[in-house]
Formats: C-alpha cells, sequence, structure tokens
C-alpha cells in the first residue's frame, strides 16, 4: 500500500485525532515517566529517544526532568507542534520508524501503543531492529503496548463520544489478527471515516519477535505504576529491553 494512504499516515497526522485523545490521562503518563525513569536509574547526560512521540507529551516532559531528547514521528503536523517546544536539549524530527536511525541513544523509548500498526510482521520486526541498532552500548529499549488479551475481553463495539462540537461514532471489532476502531464523523462540512488497526501480540508472539532481533526481556510490567504483568488483568504490557 502506499505509505500516503495507510491508516497510521492519515489519521494520526489529522487535527481530528488530538480531538478525539484530548481528554487522555497525562497525569498518569507523567507518573510512568517518573516510575520508570527512577527504577532505571536513567542518567541526565544520557541521550533519549521518544520513537513515535505524537505531540511529544513525553518528550516535553521528560525534558523537563532534566533529559536531553530526542522525539521523533511521521506525522508532520504533530511534529511542528511540538517543534514550538524546542530547547537545546530538545528536538523534534520527522521520522519513519520503519528506517534506520541516523543517531545512536542511551535510551529509546516507544510509548501509548506506538507499535503493531503493520500488516507484515517483517515490519514490526524491522522497527525492533531498527531500535537495537539505534542503542548505544548498554543501552536500553522501553515499549508501552496494550495488553491485548484485556484490550479484546472488553472491546466495547459501539459508543459515541462528542468533544469539541464533533460527535465521534466508534465501532470497535477484532479482525485478521488486529483490534480495529472505525471512527465516524461529520466535521467541516464532510463526512470522514478513519481506522486504528493495532495488531493482537502477545507476549508469546513479542517474544519471538525479539528473540529475533537479539533483544532480552529486562522487566515486564502490567500497568503505568510498574506493578508486574497478569495477561488476564493488566491495563499495559510494558516492556523493558537490554
Ligand atoms: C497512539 S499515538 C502515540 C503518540 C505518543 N507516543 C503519545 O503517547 O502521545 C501513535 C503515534 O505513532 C506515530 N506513528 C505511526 N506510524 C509511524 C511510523 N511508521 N513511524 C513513526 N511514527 C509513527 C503516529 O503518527 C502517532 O503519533
Amino acid at each position: 500500500m502506499n505509505k500516503k494512504t495507510e491508516w497510521f499516515a492519515s489519521w494520526f497526522d489529522t487535527s481530528y485525532y488530538h480531538i478525539l485523545y484530548k481528554h487522555r490521562d497525562d497525569t498518569e503518563a507523567q507518573e510512568f515517566i517518573k516510575n520508570i525513569v527512577a527504577l532505571l536509574s536513567i542518567n541526565k547526560q544520557d541521550n533519549l529517544l521518544d520513537l513515535a512521540c505524537g505531540k511529544g507529551r513525553h518528550s516535553i516532559f521528560l525534558n523537563k526532568l532534566g533529559y536531553n531528547v530526542v522525539g521523533a514521528d511521521l506525522s508532520k503536523n504533530s511534529i511542528n507542534i511540538a517543534k514550538k517546544f524546542e530547547n537545546e536539549s530538545l528536538r523534534f524530527i520527522e521520522h519513519d520508524m520503519r528506517n534506520p536511525l541516523q543517531h545512536k541513544y542511551n535510551v529509546i523509548l516507544n510509548l501509548f501503543t506506538s507499535f503493531g500498526f503493520f500488516e507484515d510482521d517483517n515490519e514490526d520486526i524491522k522497527i525492533l531492529k531498527n531500535i537495537k541498532n539505534g542503542l548505544k552500548t548498554d543501552g536500553i529499549a522501553i515499549i508501552d503496548f496494550m495488553n491485548s488479551k484485556k484490550v479484546i475481553n472488553n472491546l466495547v463495539p459501539k459508543e459515541v463520544q462528542t468533544i469539541d462540537g464533533i460527535t465521534f461514532n466508534l465501532s470497535r471489532y477484532v479482525e485478521n489478527g488486529f483490534v480495529i476502531k472505525k471512527i465516524n464523523f461529520e466535521a467541516d462540512g464532510e463526512n470522514h471515516t478513519y481506522f486504528e488497526k493495532v495488531k493482537c501480540l502477545d507476549l508469546t508472539k513479542i517474544n519471538l519477535y525479539l528473540d529475533s532481533v537479539g533483544f532480552k526481556i529486562k522487566h515486564t510490567f502490567g500497568n503505568y505504576q510498574l506493578d508486574s504483568f497478569n495477561e488476564n488483568t493488566s491495563d499495559r504490557l510494558i516492556l523493558v529491553l537490554e
């Protein structure tokens, strides 16, 4: 499929995506960042990459904590918004994570389900390979993914949300191994339909991916408070890789 028409290249680049998710819990995201940097004793001199950073909410917070951060994302519009927050130790770049990284980092973060978007497993593996090759010696990667089993077991098939005057009709279903969210709404005089499609990756399959690129799991957590992972009850699947 042409890169321009892939669902993640179009939907995440719209202003409507940011409207739909404007109420997400940034306090919890910041607590997670505080918890993980404390647990891993990440040095203030380290270089961090927030891969698939969106508008940069984690990058900006990490930078406020004193870290040197690069945020990278495919979405031109998100990067343009994030760039307003740039300073000497915070930079944002447009980058497709399927392409190799140009620099090496001590820590690479991939947060809030920014993985598993691709039909072809080799593309998922390519991203992990790019992350591995983009790490300095003894570098670590942090992947914050959904807990597929819990998401599937608790799927809400239909939901309507009105935000900023836009009524979003959401349908959720599982098809061909992907959790799919169909997003339909009227805005700016047009009817729009977008999709989010995230692969139902479980720990067994992720382990196969990790083995193929030579990553080892250092920690597995099940939520932003860093409690241990339970496939039936955890909200998240958070992996620290080395
Ligand atoms: C669920 S959002 C999470 C954004 C951010 N991490 C956050 O927590 O706000 C997923 C992000 O992945 C980005 N993305 C999707 N495909 C990408 C790719 N191939 N390369 C880089 N970024 C990509 C999207 O543009 C979007 O910003």
